[in-house]
């Protein structure tokens, strides 16, 4: 695994101070740049026969001068295609903005990596709009462990977040991507995949799921040619190492992967299509696309793209997992196709069983003695790695850890504990899976308006002063209902305007009464405020409590409108 203290600042920091050193960001797609990075093979120090390979289609670890098969690095991905890693500082900022504490998966470092998340961080701590995009190729009737995990990680960042999901089910790319496959075939599986899906539990108000082949039409499907039309051949070579005997839906299928990130896709969930034409304000809406490293390449043909649509996008943030280790070990990956390589959402509790006995890799001594004596390495033992992603509790992993190191504990007993914690996961799920009808299917699969609250208590920058007179009422939103389209927009604008200095005398509280949706209360001060409204100073006014100054100037502004005075 990497060290993250090695990085000496986080990269939110060096981004704010010095926006043109972004380091995340990689050389333009343009003239093959990516043809160098993206199919060529990270060179990591510790590969020397056979280089490791990832492209969204097939992935595979080095192999060392014995033919020893070696872990992924993740570390040389990152810096090959230059993503920024996850680090500590990222995730105290994530807990402090949400309350919420980061993920196992990011406490562990399964999702190591990211684009800007900190800038949809920044919106977050705002209120300004922003959405989940993640999605699946259906390429099986049954998921394996390994593809719940980006899934159960966007179901939590869709409550700890509180937005609007879009789950694309490509289908076509399937179709086009594998030999021995119908369209036929690939809408099933997209169907059974996506009832496995909704048993991860997402809030169906919030959550759109989609097959291509079914949805892709409309502002999609506009979408989609205008992004293929500035995407020249030369940049999906690059990215993904095409040639002239490559059928032409393959070459086309990454603007659809691309088109999926913009908002005016979806227009009903926004509920914004007043004259049938993708609006400019949805387009500005960001979003965060949670995914296994090996989907990188096709973001960065969006990132580097999405400005020069006609209404632009912004480009979208991105959080990158590692591949689950296959039952084999480190440096394999589970495979749809090989029942051996992993667990299946539709195995049986003794086939859990039998797997993990049979298959799993064992870091392990050969004899209980020497185990005993010498004790196991848990960083290579499978039932172990299994139970770092699966067990919560980070002090029970360190004892099992500990245990395991010093020979107290036996490959038996982690592999016991493995098996139950595996079967309970399958289970789990299979119980949620038998509750998935052909309606609620058809439920989440609907185009419809989706609802959701947003930051509940969103630091907003102070609007500009003169906006506020006589707007502030039809502005004003209770929290409990779904966020509007023009509430959306609004905000989206007002988070285009920089943070202004508190002006003096009677216009304070017309700017408190617009500017925060946090509740004011008779404790809250004029420092507090400042921080909250990102102001520079308040200068002698910082101790004061607010509500005198507002209810003095502004006798008819009532507390409650001053609660839900922002929108969302
Ligand atoms: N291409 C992905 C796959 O084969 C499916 C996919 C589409 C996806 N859009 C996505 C995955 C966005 C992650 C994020 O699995």
């Amino acid at each position: 695994m990497f060290n993250v203290s090695s990085l000496s600042l986080p990269a939110y920091l060096i981004m704010a101070e010095e926006p043109s050193k972004q380091a995340a960001e990689p050389p333009a797609v343009a003239n093959l740049s990516l043809a160098e990075t993206a199919n060529a093979g990270i060179v990591g120090d510790k590969t020397k026969a056979v280089e490791q390979h990832i492209d969204p289609w097939s992935v595979s670890a080095a192999v060392d001068e014995q033919g020893n098969t070696l872990s992924f690095d993740y570390e040389a991905i990152s810096k090959k295609w230059s993503t920024s890693l996850i680090d500590q500082a990222l995730l105290d900022r994530f807990e402090r903005l949400t309350g919420h504490k980061p993920h196992r998966w990011l406490r562990r470092g399964l999702f190591f990596s990211h684009r800007e998340f900190n800038l949809i961080l920044d919106r977050y701590e705002k209120g300004q709009p922003f959405f989940l995009y993640t999605g699946r190729g259906p390429s099986s009737g049954s998921m394996h462990i390994g593809h719940t995990i980006p899934f159960a990680f966007t179901k939590w960042l869709q409550d700890v977040f509180d937005v609007p999901l879009v789950i694309m089910l490509t289908d076509d790319e399937k179709f086009l991507f594998k030999e021995n496959i119908t369209v036929e075939d690939a809408k099933k599986f997209a169907d059974e995949n996506a009832m496995d899906i909704i048993s991860m539990g997402f809030d169906q108000k919030k959550t759109f799921i989609y097959s291509d082949f079914r949805y892709i039409g409309g502002h999609f499907y506009e979408n989609s040619v205008e992004f293929s039309k500035l995407l020249p051949f030369n940049q999906v070579r690059g990215a993904f190492g095409f040639d002239n005997s490559t059928n032409t839906g393959r070459i086309d299928f990454p603007s659809k992967q691309c088109a999926a990130a913009f908002a005016t896709s979806y227009p009903h969930i926004w509920g914004d299509d007043p004259d049938g034409n993708r609006q400019k304000k949805t387009a500005a809406i960001p979003c965060l696309i949670p995914c296994a490293i090996d989907q990188d390449p096709y973001f960065r043909l969006l990132r580097d793209n999405s400005h020069r649509m006609k209404n632009p996008s912004p480009k979208a943030a991105l959080i990158h997992s590692k591949f689950l280790t296959a039952l084999q070990g480190p440096g394999g990956k589970m495979s749809a196709s090989d029942p051996t390589s992993a667990i299946f959402m539709s195995d049986s509790k003794k086939d859990v069983q039998k797997k993990i006995n049979k298959f799993a890799f064992s870091g392990g001594r050969a004899t209980m003695e020497e185990h005993r004596q010498f004790g196991g390495n848990p960083d290579v033992d499978v039932p172990f790695q299994y139970l770092t992603y699966f067990l919560d509790d980070d002090a029970e992993i360190e004892r099992l850890r500990t245990a395991y190191k010093s020979g107290e504990m036996l490959t038996g007993e982690m592999k016991q504990y493995c098996i139950k914690v595996m079967q309970d996961y399958v289970e789990d799920f299979q119980t949620k899976r038998k509750q998935v009808t052909p309606q609620i299917l058809k439920e989440y699969m609907t185009p419809r308006r989706l609802q959701w609250g947003g930051n509940p208590n969103p630091v907003k920058p102070a609007a500009p002063i003169q906006a506020q007179s006589g707007k502030k009422s039809s502005k004003s939103k209770t929290s409990s209902t779904p966020a509007t389209p023009a509430a959306q927009s609004e905000s989206q604008s007002e988070a285009a305007s920089q943070p202004a200095s508190l002006p003096s005398g009677g216009n304070l509280p017309a700017v408190i009464a617009a500017s925060t949706n946090a509740p004011v209360t008779s404790e809250t001060t004029m420092a507090e405020l400042v921080q909250r409204l990102d102001l520079d100073s308040v200068g002698s006014l910082a101790a004061q409590p607010v509500l005198p100054v507002l209810a003095s100037a502004q006798p008819n502004h009532s507390l409650a409108a001053a609660q839900d005075g922002g929108t969302k």
